[in-house]
């Protein structure tokens, strides 16, 4: 299988579904990737479930792009798309430009921006540059406080149609694919039938042309919230847990390290343990 391109994404729109993960660090993003996961997105959830903050808005531009440049070292084939963090372009827009090639600098491919007020203003400066984008409306966290919550969004025609011409500037800007969350799947079907870019959705229902899930959701690792449209595939907490526990026991008991874990002097060299 070749390498992932934003074309591959667009064309997928008529053909496959696509398939898009969070990830964080170098040894995930290797897993990831051979498993065949279409894009990888250094999500800025990296604020809730690595960093333990309650807010994404609060993660530093710094602290995103040292986890762009870890995944983006175990990626060959997958696209790699990161999170643009609410300091690099919502407080001063001026400096999206700047911001966003160091995203590009540190291995991503393209960069994700959420819907704000100023949000079209900072897609035409980043086309213009030539940095793809990937866009987001629906639930967006990073002004989560502005939507009264973390509710679904567009729940009647009203919020429906905003959510639509949202949609449709943001194609017209030329983002090459849209991230919709928390939406009834009814207004996602009618987004994604409206569109010519592909959709992903998270809490968008089935008729988006991709899903994306939060990988250490997937995985069962983050215990603070489980929204409905969460499915753990494995809950892998409780295997780390055993794990962990029985590495405890085993270094008490002097079970570990064996032998096989031990290095050990040659047989000539032995003579100057005897001679002390
Ligand atoms: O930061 C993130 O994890 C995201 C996904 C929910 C799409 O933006």
């Amino acid at each position: 299988m070749g390498k992932i391109t934003i074309k591959d994404i667009i064309e997928k729109k008529q053909k496959k579904k696509i398939t898009m993960l969070t990830c964080y660090d170098y040894s995930f993003a290797r897993i990831l990737d051979e498993a065949g996961v279409d894009i990888i997105l250094i999500g800025d959830s990296l604020a809730n479930v690595v960093l333990g903050l309650e807010e994404t808005r609060r993660v530093a531009l710094g602290e995103m792009l040292n986890h762009t440049k870890a995944v983006a070292l175990g990626v060959r084939r997958s696209l790699v798309v990161a999170d643009m963090p609410y300091v690099a372009y919502q407080r001063n827009t001026k400096r999206c430009v700047v911001q966003a090639r160091k995203f590009i600098k540190a291995g991503a491919e393209a960069v994700k921006i959420e819907w704000f007020k100023d949000c079209p203003y900072v897609v035409e400066k980043l086309i213009k540059d030539k940095i793809p984008v990937m866009g987001h409306i629906g639930l967006t966290p990073q002004t989560v406080h502005l939507l009264g919550g973390y509710k679904i969004q567009g729940r009647n025609q009203e919020e429906a149609l905003v959510l639509l011409k949202q949609a449709k500037i943001l194609q017209k800007l030329g983002v090459f694919s849209l991230v919709l969350e928390c939406i009834p799947w009814q207004v996602s079907k009618l987004i994604t039938k409206s569109l010519k870019i592909p959709t992903i959705g998270i809490g968008a229902g089935k008729y988006c042309n991709g899903q994306v899930l939060v990988l250490y959701d997937l995985l069962g690792l983050y215990k603070k919230k489980k929204p409905k449209f969460v499915r753990v595939y494995k809950d892998i907490s409780f295997q780390i847990n055993t794990a962990v526990s029985e590495y405890i026991s085993d270094v008490k008991r002097g079970r570990f390290p064996a032998e096989a874990e031990s290095f050990s002097l040659k047989n000539q060299h032995l003579r100057l343990k005897k001679q002390k």
